[in-house]
């Protein structure tokens, strides 16, 4: 069994740690040297990625994470309306969706019930159905219109961290073929976000090389056994519900995701003395206005006592002054930084599991893939 964890004490430590390749495998061959988005297996053709005028998102768990960060992608890169839906509730609530809208499923798995019936759903209502799934042959891509596989290899442990990295890469790609398809007037920004792309890789190596300090906190936090409180911005919103998404299932302790401007109207007030607060600071450059009002934020809770934790960008003076413990992360777009910032929360939620005596690769209660309603 040691072995099949390639030298490490679980396949969760594991998994973190194929990241960079894994990443890089989702992006190999679907780039080409002029810089355009080949999807060739995405049985769509460029008319039919020109003729959409709206896409939906399903998906549920850690893959819905994805699909929130999406969104904010595809808005920005190609100006057509994207909502994201946990596929449980989706078609419970009569979507309005046609021949032009959209729909694409993210599950690793490709077999998680809530997700498929949604897809059922959109396709009776004639809508297309793109699937982002690391399974081949299963059942949510076979049941799609087109698929994209994010190549991330098995992922054992139950809570997921290459797929959910991955499932980020495949789905910026689909971002930004549908804006070169499209001729969006973004070209430069696509053409330079490219570029990051490829590079982010070495970067997840880089985050990943710098994890030490995530450990450290994450036993201290442990040993207060307090509840975890996670907060974001923008993309960074997300984020923090992925990591408290972990926490929960790896600690089997209280965690909650907020949007960092939603503190003022309620969750403010669960913050108590020690309380550890981990936010997740977009990048400061360009004295970007969104780092500005997380930096008042983290002022917010700081007042009344909680303990921040920030995951920033190398080099961020602003938010070193600010928060108690500083997490870096190599500078990077905006869109693609939960490819960098998800990756010290996996760590800091295995790491306090550790520490609680919990079963990081098998966390009770919860299943891999989820085949019932
Ligand atoms: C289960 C897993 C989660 C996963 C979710 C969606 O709850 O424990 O890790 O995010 O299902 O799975 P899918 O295979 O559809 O991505």
């Amino acid at each position: 069994a040691a072995a099949e964890k390639g030298g490490f004490d679980t396949f969760m430590a594991k998994e973190i740690h194929e990241q960079p390749q894994a990443v890089a495998d989702t992006l190999r061959g679907r780039i080409d040297e002029q810089g355009q988005i080949v999807l060739d297996e995405v049985r769509m053709s460029d008319q039919d990625f020109r003729d959409i005028d709206k896409v939906f998102i399903v998906a549920c768990g850690t893959s819905y994470h994805a699909g929130l960060v999406t969104k904010y992608a595809i808005e920005h890169w190609t100006r057509i309306p994207c909502e994201v839906e946990l596929a449980s509730e989706f078609r419970y609530r009569d979507p309005v969706l046609d021949r032009s809208t959209l729909v694409v499923a993210i599950s690793q798995s490709g077999e998680t019930m809530d997700t498929l019936m949604a897809v059922r759903h959109a396709k009776d209502q004639k809508a297309r159905v793109l699937s982002i799934s690391n399974t081949v042959g299963s059942t949510i891509p076979r049941e799609s219109d087109a698929v994209l596989y994010t190549r991330a290899g098995i992922e054992v442990a139950v809570a997921s961290t290459k797929a959910f990295l991955t499932q980020l890469a495949a789905c910026y790609l689909v971002g930004l073929h549908l804006a070169q398809v499209r001729g969006i007037k973004y070209a430069d920004e696509v053409s330079a976000i490219l570029d990051e792309l490829v590079a982010a890789p070495g970067k997840i190596a880089k985050v990943i090389e710098n994890l030490d300090p995530v450990r450290e906190m994450a036993r201290e936090c442990a040993a207060s056994g307090e509840r975890v409180l996670f907060i974001g911005r923008h993309v960074g919103y997300p984020v923090a519900l992925e990591g408290a998404l972990k926490l929960k299932e790896l600690a089997y302790l209280h965690a909650e995701g907020f949007a960092a401007g939603e503190l003022k109207h309620g969750p403010i007030s669960l913050i108590e003395a020690g309380t550890p607060v981990v936010a997740i600071v977009p990048s400061p450059r360009g004295r970007s206005l969104l780092h500005d009002k997380i930096i008042s934020n983290i002022q917010e809770v700081k007042a009344r006592g909680a303990k921040v934790i920030a995951v920033c960008e190398e080099g961020d003076k602003i938010t070193a002054v600010h928060a108690d413990f500083v997490i870096e992360t190599p500078a990077s777009p905006t869109l693609l930084a939960p490819l960098l910032t998800a990756v010290p929360l996996q760590e800091f939620a295995a790491e306090l599991a550790t520490a609680l005596g919990r079963d990081i690769d098998q966390p009770r209660n919860l299943a891999k893939s989820v085949t019932v309603e």
